[in-house]
């Protein structure tokens, strides 16, 4: 815009606690505006006494910037009628359309920008709500149980001394204290044998999952993924360019027999034998042996996500895949995310030994270690014994919240929901009329504050009936009912009949 009788320069801040001189702070943001076109060429400014004036600036200060500025050609001066904008500034507003264009971006990070916007099109994870007592998102451990107290007296410890192992760059496959204790730990719970060279701790599994994509994959290897199953582990190896083989899930967990048929060449089987996500079925002991088989024959590697084998209410816990393998094939990816808190992001991977060297290179590239004083406090919590405590609390606190809201989703919703108890996990599955939409439903829910995800959102052929996901390991007993009861008031809001 151009302001016959002048133009106040509007925008300008000096800062006169800086140690940047007045004038050349002055140059810095007129020539930043007249370059972005907020100051159009042929735009006259003010009086050089107006702008003394309006910025405090002594005349000398104001001089020298815009003597700057002329001899750049940024100004120029005409005698008697005042100060303006060069012309060939003309237009400059008009060109920071172009700027605004969406930046050009490499065709890896389309992939997972359109991969992310296609696979998270229903309830985000951000638009959770901790004031909203009606929260069944199923990621939500009871962050009201932590025991915050012991937590912060072992991190105190590290933080009273601060030196390298608190606060330097980390060993790169992680805290040898901490790979000491998963090893002591996964020997103990889930019967494998591994040395602490084998486990490289990690920013969480995700994080595991896109260096072992990048660690064995090419573009075009296909992948056996669970349908329905984890949406970012399938990110991470659809944006390398993979080729997903989705395989049905039956009562025995992985359909192996599918992947035979369809793909046996695959480089890859992603999995999560223990407790399948999202649905809950533990793999069978034969059907970890054909998986096993097929990866030794085909040479093939099996990606063993273990997010949450701990809290198992029903049945036994059966060995992880990679104790009936021997670490031949099979890759551990463990996680604190569920036994601790997510936000810690602390992952690990067991690889066979040939694996160890070449995921460190990657690892090296992609990032360091995760933060050291966070790898430290969780060493102590577990090889003080706090540890185990609190997996058996919560593995109790969890039942017993599974049953209370399973009892008020019962009461409340069970003409319209058939929700099934979890053997083990986080969250039970409600399963809904069919012909019902379930990412429609999960959308209008959250519209009413009751968040939950669709399980379609989980599947790549829609071969199962529609259902909800439903956390309740962030539900306290005493408030089951009431959520229930939200639950179904939102949906006779919504115009269902329950
Ligand atoms: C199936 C599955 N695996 C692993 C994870 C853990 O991921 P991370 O360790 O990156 O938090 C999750 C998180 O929700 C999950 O659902």
């Amino acid at each position: 815009m151009k302001t016959p009788g002048g133009m106040l320069l509007t925008g300008i801040e000096l800062d006169r606690a800086s140690p940047m001189p007045l004038y050349r702070q002055l140059y810095l943001q007129v020539r930043k505006q007249i370059l972005s076109g907020r100051l159009a060429g042929g735009t006259r400014l003010p009086s050089t006494r107006t702008l003394c004036k309006e910025l405090g600036l002594s005349r000398i200060t104001l001089l020298n910037a815009f003597d700057q500025l002329t001899a750049e050609g940024f100004l120029v001066s005409r005698t008697g009628a005042g100060t303006y904008v060069g012309d060939e500034w003309e237009g400059r507003a008009a060109n920071t359309g172009i700027e605004r264009q969406p930046p050009r971006l490499s065709s890896l990070s389309q992939a997972v920008h359109s991969l992310r916007s296609e696979h998270f099109s229903g309830v985000s994870y951000s638009a959770w709500d901790p004031d909203c007592p009606t929260s069944f998102l199923p990621s939500h451990p009871a962050y009201d149980a932590f025991p915050m107290a012991a937590w912060k007296r072992l991190m105190n410890r590290h933080l009273r001394k601060p030196g390298k192992e608190q606060l330097g760059y980390g060993e790169l496959k992680g805290l040898r204290r901490l790979r000491e204790a998963i090893v002591d730990y996964v020997l103990d719970a889930r019967g494998i044998e591994c040395t602490p060279e084998q486990v490289v701790i990690t920013s969480g599994a995700q994080q595991a999952f896109n260096l072992l994509g990048m660690l064995l994959l090419n573009p075009g290897d296909a992948v056996w993924m669970e349908d329905p199953g984890h949406i970012a582990a399938r990110i991470a190896f659809q944006a390398l360019g993979c080729r997903l083989v989705p395989l049905r899930i039956d009562e025995q967990g992985l359909d192996v027999q599918q992947g035979l048929r369809e793909c046996p060449e695959a480089r890859l089987a992603f999995s999560t034998p223990s407790r399948q996500h999202p649905l809950g079925t533990t793999m069978s002991y034969a059907r970890r042996q054909e998986l096993i088989d097929w990866a030794g024959r085909s040479q093939g590697w099996i990606v063993e996500d273990d997010c949450d084998s701990e809290f198992r209410y029903v049945g036994r816990t059966l060995p992880a895949l990679y104790a009936l393998d021997g670490g031949q094939r099979v890759i551990y990816v463990g996680t604190f995310s569920k036994v601790l808190y997510p936000s810690l992001r602390l992952g690990y991977v067991i690889l066979p030994e040939a694996l160890v060297e070449p995921f460190c290179a990657i690892r090296a590239v992609m990032d360091r270690s995760p933060s050291t004083l966070h790898q430290a406090t969780t060493a102590d919590f577990m090889q003080d014994g706090h540890f185990l405590g609190h997996i058996r609390r919560m593995r109790s606190l969890y039942q017993a919240r599974q049953a209370r809201l399973f009892e008020a989703l019962q009461r409340e919703l069970g003409g319209f929901l058939c929700v099934a108890p979890a053997e083990a996990g986080l969250h039970m599955i409600g399963w809904l009329p069919e012909g019902c939409d379930d990412d429609a439903l999960a959308r209008d829910l959250a519209g009413q504050r009751v968040y939950t995800y669709a399980l379609r959102d989980y599947c790549m052929h829609h071969y199962l009936p529609p259902g909800l996901l439903l956390g309740f390991a962030a539900t306290p007993e005493e408030l089951a009912g009431l959520r229930a009861e939200e639950f179904a008031r939102a949906l006779r809001a919504l115009g269902w009949k329950l």
